[in-house]
């Protein structure tokens, strides 16, 4: 693919303020969100875009299961004041771009352990937590202010980077992404029961889809992608054409 700066990329939408900066024009990062349901593979194609584009990338849900791994199972009914002051410190931060981004936590790496299937699930519960998706909507934001970014996650272009310039949304059915994942944990080394993982991606979209702040749904001004029989590089393919660059 061809070679080019940020600075290249075509400005559909420059130079608006943030909406958590009233009064103070900052200056607009390029911020293109991606979008969909667990294992639509947005994690490989968010960091493959990165890539391409020579910026970081943002994985927000690792943020939602970073914060669950450290408050335990049944943190979501901790009961909002505790929830609030047991993440006021937490400080989330980028280091590097493209796929060696890495996203720390009172800066050190996540642990590996915030992929367990359970954790998965933690974070799908504590996200529907109001005080919870707003502190860490914040703590996005301020990442987003800092740097340019590919935001991927379920809520990026709708809720928390409603001004990004380019907005995706990828789908596959719960079988098709199920057989990803597999595939996957296979390749780690973990051998999980298919049926299983049907069973857990139907239960999350059912969460993630129906909570009533910040569900999992496309922007108006998405573009949607149906991932099914498409490798991740189609996928990349797809996003940087409509950005203009290829
Ligand atoms: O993308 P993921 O599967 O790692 O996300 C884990 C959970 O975190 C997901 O089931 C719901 C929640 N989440 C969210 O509510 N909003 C986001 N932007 C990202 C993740």
């Amino acid at each position: 693919m061809a070679e080019y700066s940020p600075e290249t990329i075509p400005d559909r939408n420059p130079c608006q303020s943030m909406e958590n900066a009233p009064g103070r024009l900052v200056e607009q990062r390029l911020i293109i969100t991606l979008d969909g349901p667990a294992g639509s593979g947005k994690t490989t194609v968010a960091r493959m875009v990165a890539t391409e584009l020579g910026i970081a990338y943002l994985d927000s849900g690792a943020m939602f299961r970073a914060v669950a791994l450290r408050l335990g199972g049944h943190s979501w009914n901790m009961g909002r004041e505790t929830l609030r002051e047991r993440l006021a410190d937490l400080e989330f931060s980028l280091r590097g771009r493209g796929g060696e981004t890495e996203l720390l936590l009172d800066g050190e790496p996540l642990a590996e352990e915030i992929r367990r299937e359970e954790v998965g699930m933690w974070a799908s519960n504590l996200a529907k937590v109001g005080v919870v998706r707003d502190i860490l909507k914040q703590a996005q934001r301020s990442l987003g202010v800092r740097t340019s970014l590919v935001a991927e996650g379920r809520d990026m272009g709708s809720v928390v980077f409603p001004q990004a310039r380019y907005k995706f949304f990828l789908e596959a059915t719960p079988e098709e992404r199920a057989k990803r994942r597999w595939l996957q944990l296979k390749e780690m080394g973990v051998e999980e029961d298919l049926d299983a993982l049907v069973a857990n991606l139907r239960q999350r979209d059912d969460q993630d889809r129906n909570r009533p702040i910040a569900p999992l749904k496309p922007a108006d001004d998405a573009v949607l992608i149906n991932t099914a029989g498409l490798a991740p590089v189609d996928v990349v393919l797809r996003v940087v054409q409509e950005i203009g660059l290829v």
